[in-house]
C-alpha cells in the first residue's frame, strides 16, 4: 500500500495532548525532548517509506498513533537494512541482527540512543507490547536477505505469515485501547488473507523496483502458468504473457483483499480502518492494471482524485465512529520498566545467602562508614591454575566460586552495589578456548547458579557486540526477573570497557544535542552522567583488586574519580566473603577528601 495523502506533523502534536491526560510516573512523551523527537522521526519514516500507511493510521484516535508510527518505522529500518544493497550478504545479516539484539538491551534499559528504538522501546512498555513475537517477522527480513524464491504458493505464504506478528501488534494497541479488532475465530482465515492481499498488492506495486534488484518474489507456481512471462519479467520486456500474469494476480489479490465478514461485529473504528485499507489496496490494483508496460519502469500509483474520493469520507467516517463509540479502555498504562513483569513466585522463593563454612559473621561497621559501592576487578584466574599445572580455563571455573562468596558477603553486611569485572572488552585478545570457557561459566551460572534467589538485582554493564545471543538473553532476562529485587543490587560488567562506554556516552550525548535537547554550551557533568547506560549507578567508593596487579585496566573511568584503591595479593580464586569485609574494613578506616580539607573530613561527605 503506496497511497500518497496529504497530512502535517501538526497531527503529531495533535496526538500528544490526549497521552498527558494520563498520570505517570515517568514524564509523557510530550515533556521529554528526546522521546518527543524520536516519534516526529517514527512519523517522518512512516510518512516517506509508506504513505498508505500513514493515510490509515491517520484513521485512527489521535493516542494511538505515535505507538503506530513507531512500529512502521522499525519495520522499515529493519527493512532497510536488509535491503542494502551495497553490503555483503553475511554483512546485511549481521546489521538486521546487531539492531533487534540492541533492541532487546534496549527494553531491558527501558530506553535506547538509537531514535527509533527509543520511540519503540516507549511504545512497547507504555502499551504492555510483547515484540518477542516479531522475531518471526525479522527472520522474514532475513528471507529478504537471502534473496528468497517460492517454489508454490503454500511457501509464498509461509513467507507472509511472518507479516502477521507486526500486525498483530496493531490489534493489540487497540484491544489495549478498548476497541479490539477482535477476530471471530471462524474468520481468522479471512484475516490471513487480507494480509496475503496486502503483500500481493506491495509486490506487483514494486515490480519495477525488485526487478531492478534481480527479484522476483512471486511464486514459481504461479509464473510457470504463464510460460514465457517470467523470462520476459526478468528481461524488463512487457509481452502478452506478462500482461495475463499480471492481470490474474491482481484479481488474485482483490479477492484477498475484500472480506467484507472479517469486519463484522469490530469497533465501528476499527472496522473503518480495515475496510479503507482494503478500498486503498483496491485502488492500488486497478492502478496496477492500468499500467500496462509502464509497470515495468515505475510503481504506479491511483490518482489524487481517487485517493481523495477514498481517504476524505474515511476521516469523516472514522472520526464520527471515534467520537460516537469512544474507547471502554482508558488507553496506554503508565511505563513499566520492563515489558515482561517478574512473576509473583520468583520473589517468594528469595533466601538468605549460605552461612560462611567456618561460621564467619560480617565485621560491624557504622553505617557512616559503609561505602555505598564496591567495584571488584576480579584478577589472577590464570595464574591460579598456572601454578597448579592445570589449564587457564580451570581457573575461570574456580573464580566463580569466589564470585559467588563476594554476593554472600555483599548481602551478609548489607552493601548496596556490588560490581564485578567479569570480561573486558580486550580480554577479546585471549584464545577462544578460554573465552568461550568465561563467557560459558556466565551463562550457566545465570541459567542456574545460586545467586537467582537471592534477594539480588542483577544487571548488567557492558557492550551485547561479540557476545554469544544466548548469553545475551540470560542477561536480560534475569535483569528483567530480578528487576524488584530490593537487597543488593549485583552489576556484572562483561563486553565492558570503560574508554567504549565513555565513547558511547558521548554519542548519546551529541545525538541528545543534533535533536535539540540540550544545548552543547552548556553540557554539564551531570547531562553526561545521565547519558551513562546506567545513570542510577552510584559512584565507586571502594576499588578493590585482587591478583597482585596495581592498575585499573580500563574499568569505570567514570565512577571511580575519587574511589578509595585496594590492592591485594591473593589470587581471585582464592578468595572468599572474608576478604571482602576486610577490604570494607579497611575502606572504613580511610579519610576521605573529595579535594576538601582534612580538618572536620569524615566518611564519604
Ligand atoms: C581475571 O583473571 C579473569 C578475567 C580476566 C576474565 P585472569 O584470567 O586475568 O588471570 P591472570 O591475570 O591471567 O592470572
Ligand atoms: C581485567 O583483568 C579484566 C577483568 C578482570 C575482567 P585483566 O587480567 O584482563 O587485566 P590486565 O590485562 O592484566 O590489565
Ligand atoms: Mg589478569
Amino acid at each position: 500500500m503506496r497511497i500518497t495523502t496529504h497530512s502535517t506533523t501538526a497531527d503529531f502534536d495533535a496526538a500528544l495532548p490526549a497521552q498527558r491526560r494520563r498520570p505517570a510516573r515517568r514524564p509523557p512523551t510530550g515533556e521529554d525532548p528526546l522521546l518527543r523527537a524520536a516519534y516526529r522521526l517514527c512519523l517522518r519514516t512512516t510518512q516517506v517509506h509508506d504513505p498508505g500507511i500513514f493515510a490509515l493510521i491517520q484513521l485512527m484516535p489521535a493516542v494511538l498513533r505515535p505507538p503506530c508510527w513507531a512500529l512502521w518505522a522499525a519495520a522499515s529500518v529493519l527493512d532497510d537494512l536488509a535491503d542494502q544493497r551495497d553490503a555483503q550478504q553475511a554483512e546485511r545479516e549481521a546489521r538486521v541482527q546487531a539492531w533487534t539484539q540492541a533492541l532487546q538491551c534496549d527494553l531491558a534499559a527501558g530506553t535506547s540512543t538509537d531514535p527509533v528504538r527509543r520511540a519503540l522501546v516507549d511504545t512497547a512498555l507504555r502499551w504492555h507490547l510483547d515484540l518477542s513475537s516479531l522475531q518471526g517477522a525479522v527472520t522474514s527480513t532475513l528471507d529478504d536477505v537471502n534473496d528468497r524464491r517460492f517454489a508454490d504458493w503454500a511457501e509464498w505464504r509461509a513467507w507472509c505469515e511472518a507479516l502477521v506478528p507486526w500486525v498483530d501488534q496493531v490489534r493489540h494497541l487497540f484491544e489495549q485501547a478498548g476497541a479490539p479488532m477482535t477476530l471471530r475465530l471462524d474468520r481468522q482465515q479471512d484475516y490471513k488473507r487480507f494480509i496475503d492481499g496486502a503483500q500481493l498488492t506491495d509486490i506487483l506495486t514494486d515490480l519495477s523496483a525488485d526487478l531492478t534488484q534481480g527479484l522476483l518474489l512471486l511464486p514459481q507456481e504461479a509464473l510457470d502458468a504463464f510460460p514465457g512471462a517470467e523470462d520476459d519479467l526478468r528481461q524488463g520486456s512487457w509481452s502478452p504473457a506478462t500482461a495475463a500474469l499480471v492481470r490474474e494476480l491482481t484479481g488474485l489479490a482483490r479477492r484477498w483483499v475484500t472480506r467484507p465478514a472479517m469486519t463484522r461485529g469490530m469497533h465501528p473504528g476499527a472496522a473503518t480502518v480495515l475496510d479503507t485499507a482494503a478500498c486503498l489496496m483496491r485502488a492500488q490494483l486497478d492502478a496496477v492494471d492500468a499500467a500496462g508496460h509502464t509497470l515495468l519502469q515505475r510503481a504506479p500509483r491511483p490518482s489524487l482524485v481517487t485517493r481523495t474520493r477514498i481517504l476524505v469520507p474515511a476521516r469523516l467516517r472514522s472520526g464520527l465512529a471515534w467520537s460516537l463509540t469512544p474507547f471502554t479502555a482508558a488507553g496506554p498504562r503508565q511505563p513499566a520498566v520492563t515489558v515482561r513483569e517478574p512473576s509473583p513466585a520468583d520473589d517468594a522463593n528469595l533466601r538468605p545467602p549460605p552461612a560462611h563454612l567456618d561460621g564467619a559473621r560480617p565485621p560491624r561497621i557504622a553505617a557512616d562508614r559503609m561505602p555505598a559501592h564496591v567495584a571488584v576487578i576480579m584478577d589472577g584466574n590464570g595464574r591460579w591454575a598456572e601454578q597448579r599445572g592445570l589449564p587457564r580455563p580451570e581457573g575461570h571455573r574456580a573464580g566463580n566460586a569466589a564470585a559467588h562468596e563476594m554476593v554472600y558477603g555483599a548481602l551478609e553486611i548489607g552493601l548496596r552495589h556490588l560490581t564485578l569485572y567479569a570480561f573486558s572488552t580486550e580480554n577479546w585478545k585471549r584464545d577462544t578456548e578460554e573465552i568461550t570457557t568465561i563467557l560459558e561459566a556466565i551463562r550457566r551460572d545465570l541459567d542456574e547458579g545460586p545467586i537467582r534467589n537471592l534477594d539480588v538485582r542483577q544487571r548488567w554493564l557492558g557492550h551485547p557486540d561479540k557476545l554469544p545471543a544466548e548469553l545475551v538473553q540470560a542477561l536480560l532476562r534475569e535483569e528483567r526477573r530480578t528487576r524488584n529485587r530490593t537487597g543488593l543490587t549485583l552489576t556484572v560488567c562483561i563486553n565492558y570497557g570503560g574508554r567504549d562506554e565513555i565513547t558511547r556516552t558521548a554519542a548519546a550525548l551529541a545525538q541528545a544535542t543534533r535533536a535539540g535537547a540540550i544545548d552543547p554550551h552548556l553540557i554539564g557533568e551531570d547531562d553526561f552522567a545521565r547519558h551513562l547506560p546506567h545513570p542510577d549507578m552510584p559512584d565507586v567508593d571502594l576499588l578493590w583488586r585482587t591478583g597482585n596487579e596495581q592498575r585499573t585496566s580500563n574499568f569505570l573511568p567514570w565512577h571511580t574519580t575519587y574511589a578509595e584503591l585496594y590492592f591485594t595479593p591473593d589470587h581471585w580464586p582464592d578468595v572468599d566473603r572474608r576478604d571482602l569485609w576486610q577490604a570494607i574494613t579497611e575502606y572504613s578506616r580511610r579519610q576521605r577528601r573529595h579535594g576538601g580539607a582534612t580538618h572536620g573530613m569524615r566518611g564519604r561527605s
